[in-house]
């Protein structure tokens, strides 16, 4: 067995519920600033994840069916994921997908993707489409990695003066 398939097999995905929302948006609140600091001013940084963390915007997120899940090993959070709602015949929107800063590096983003598609794929998806920073070099090679193409570029107004000036990526299940 490789190394890859032994780490996919020790990455559960396990459902967020309601009342660890604020565990989440503890754990975002720790990787981004490592994740994003050479590229978002902290101004920004602490925008953002007011604006997307909030209680009230993860609430708005599941009625509009965005499933949120944490990637586990062992019992033990290693990162978080959202995506939704999925549609058999389109593909699927990937919101978020973060891994800690001390797990990254060692397979659990490619396990939980490799995880995500097949779950995805048997609930009729034909695919999964996501925003990534353009600055965010680490991030587009593991979804390149991962068999995500570049599809557009997308600078979006977020308010307060600032944008997200982001690739759009996807990678179809279709052949
Ligand atoms: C991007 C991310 C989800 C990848 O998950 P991961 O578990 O670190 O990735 P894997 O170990 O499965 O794959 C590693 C590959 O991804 C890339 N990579 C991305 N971030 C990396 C990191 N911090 N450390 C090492 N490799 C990283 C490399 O190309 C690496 O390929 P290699 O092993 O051939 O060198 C994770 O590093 C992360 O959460 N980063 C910070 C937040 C972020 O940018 N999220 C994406 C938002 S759009």
């Amino acid at each position: 067995m490789s190394e890859g398939e032994r780490v996919s097999q020790l990455i559960e995905l396990c459902p967020v519920s309601e009342s660890d929302h604020r565990a989440v948006t503890e754990m975002a609140a720790s990787i981004w600033p490592i994740a994003y600091g050479d590229i978002l001013s902290s101004e920004q940084l602490d925008y953002m994840i007011t604006w997307m963390y909030s209680p009230g915007t993860m609430l708005r997120d599941v009625a509009n069916g965005v499933e949120y899940v944490w990637m586990q090993r062992g019992g033990h959070r290693l990162g978080f994921l959202a995506f939704g709602p999925v549609r058999s015949g389109v593909e699927c929107p990937l919101h978020k997908f973060y891994v800690l800063s001390g797990a990254q590096g060692q397979g659990v983003g490619s396990a939980a993707m490799q995880t995500l598609f097949t779950r995805l794929n048997d609930r009729g998806a034909t695919g999964v489409w996501l925003r990534v920073n353009r600055e965010n070099a680490r991030a587009i090679r593991f979804y390149e990695k991962n068999g995500f193409l570049v599809r557009a570029e997308d600078c979006k107004d977020i308010g307060n003066g600032y944008v997200m000036d982001d690739y759009i990526m996807a990678r179809s299940f279709v052949s």
